[in-house]
């Protein structure tokens, strides 16, 4: 037949807070051949609450791989060729089944949910001196309703269905991985049931220095650990691989040595640096966590973060509850017309902040206004809020290591806004990198799977890499004038913080 024969491919579910895609990569150049997304809805069923239904997000897996696999028989490619498939995903995320039915028993409680703030501060007033970081030096994680955890332990005192389930030995608890997994590897027919270390490693019951669930971490949440799913490396056949997705994205950047660094846009915004083998606590308000362990006998390697939850998020806010704009490049549009936001600072803490600074009752604003002030200028706010968060989180970087990123490497839905990348290279006062391939996390998932043994279509060796092809954005305006908004922006900040006591 006319077939192309391209060799051995690998493919990536990326599961996002947004969407859903499955992408396929020849194994041997990285080229992005096929792919397919579809959207994820959202449910906000009272303030503060974020809720997707899993079947639809395992549903959404399924149509993408459906999808995909007819555009490739139309492009005559050959889709037994591919030798592997990686999961990657939003981390965090909270779902509990019943292994016998398969039925979730509850909607997936989504990272950002804030249903668990009463719950956070109680247990952070019970720790010696109201310390929030009380358990992070076993978990790399400050007590926050982040993690899942928290989410997990207000699915079994609130919902009737899971608190049976897990009496009766029939709930499954897992991160947005392990359902698919599970699901997609026999589900009640026999699944496996499992999760990757830098899923764990986001749950605040995993032990990042011993490597596998903690039994006290798991009394301190009263977690019975039977329900938990059984921890893997981030690159072995377990039916599939994964790794979380900014883990993954991490893998796809190929930021393999200790100090490399990137960022990535999505729904939030997520720093990781790279810093080796060994786990580095921070005094600024980042996280620690496992950046990958690419095979069984592999080392583990450890990463700090800087979480912002909301960056991309921005603009379905901005659609649908403000609607002042329809679209995102729309909002790169309006933004681009005035190149200034007049003054206006927008703080969106609309699930509190995340990092550096761990406040969950840090509220939204928006500041600065005159009568002058229009929807053009809260655009471009808007878009100075995604630099300034990413600026603080550098910042807090560079402190703990002492040694300053000399450029960044980004990507991420939000990097094909060029406008956000100029900003971002100015209000950072360092050349912002992107790749001319946006799709790096699922990269990551497709070279952890390809790199499995007994896939080895892949060779991780940082000598065997191919140089990616890339993009600079270099600063434009003078460092004073940065400094000076982003002074102004750390006003800002101040006056979200505490907004409910
Ligand atoms: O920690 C949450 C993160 O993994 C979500 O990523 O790409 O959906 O914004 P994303």
């Amino acid at each position: 037949s006319n077939r192309i024969m391209l060799g051995p491919l690998v493919a990536a579910i990326d599961q996002g807070t947004s969407s859903t895609r499955f992408l396929v990569f020849n194994a041997k150049t990285a080229e992005l051949l096929s792919h397919h997304q579809v959207e994820i809805k959202q449910s906000f069923p009272k303030e503060g609450w974020v809720e997707e239904d899993p079947k639809e997000i395992l549903q959404s897996v399924y149509e993408c791989m459906d999808r995909t696999c007819e555009k490739m028989t139309q492009l005559n490619i050959d889709i037994s060729n591919i030798k592997a498939v990686g999961v990657t995903n939003q981390r965090e995320t909270t779902l509990v089944w019943d292994k016998e039915t398969g039925e979730p028993l509850y909607n997936a409680i989504v990272w950002l949910d804030l249903r668990t703030q009463s719950t956070v501060e109680r247990l952070i007033n019970k720790t010696p001196g109201r310390n929030k970081n009380h358990l992070k030096h076993k978990t790399g994680l400050p007590i926050s309703t982040y993690f899942s955890a928290v989410k997990l332990r207000w699915l079994m005192d609130n919902v009737e269905k899971v608190h049976e389930a897990v009496l009766s030995h029939r709930a499954m608890f897992g991160t947005v991985d392990s359902w698919l997994i599970w699901s997609l590897t026999g589900g009640k027919k026999g699944g496996v049931h499992c999760t990757d270390v830098t899923n764990a490693s986001r749950t605040m019951l995993f032990n990042i220095h011993t490597m596998d669930w903690d039994p006290e971490l798991c009394k301190y949440f009263d977690i019975p650990m039977e329900i938990l799913p059984k921890v893997r490396s981030s690159s072995e056949i377990y039916g599939l691989m994964c790794l979380g997705d900014q883990s993954a994205a991490l893998v796809g950047q190929m930021c393999f040595k200790d100090g490399q660094a990137k960022n990535t846009y999505g729904t939030g915004c997520f720093l990781l640096k790279n810093v080796g083998t060994k786990p580095v606590m921070s005094d600024h308000g980042l996280l620690t966590t496992v950046a990958y362990k690419l095979g069984r006998d592999k080392p583990a390697c450890y990463a700090l973060e800087g979480s912002v939850a909301i960056a991309g998020a921005v603009v379905p806010w901005l659609k649908n509850n403000l609607g002042i704009i329809q679209t995102s490049t729309e909002l790169e549009q309006l933004a681009a017309d005035v190149g200034t936001s007049y003054g206006c600072y927008f703080v969106p803490a609309f699930s509190g902040l995340y990092a550096p600074y761990w406040e969950p009752s840090a509220r939204g604003i928006i500041c600065g206004l005159t009568q002058f002030t229009n929807r053009s200028h809260l655009a471009f706010a808007a878009l100075e809020a995604v630099c300034f968060q990413t600026r603080e989180i550098l910042d807090a970087m560079n402190q703990d290591s002492g040694i300053h990123l000399s450029q960044l490497q980004v990507d991420g839905g939000m990097t094909s806004n060029r406008l956000l990348m100029q900003l971002q290279a100015d209000i950072l006062c360092i050349p912002v990198v992107k790749p001319s391939m946006p799709e790096t996390t699922a990269l990551g998932a497709a070279m952890a799977a390809g790199a499995a043994e007994g896939v080895s279509v892949w060779s991780l060796n940082p000598e065997d890499l191919t140089e990616v092809t890339s993009e600079k954005f270099e600063p434009q305006i003078n460092p004073e004038e940065s400094e000076l908004r982003y002074a102004r922006w750390k006003k800002a900040v101040q006056r979200a913080m505490n907004w409910e006591t």
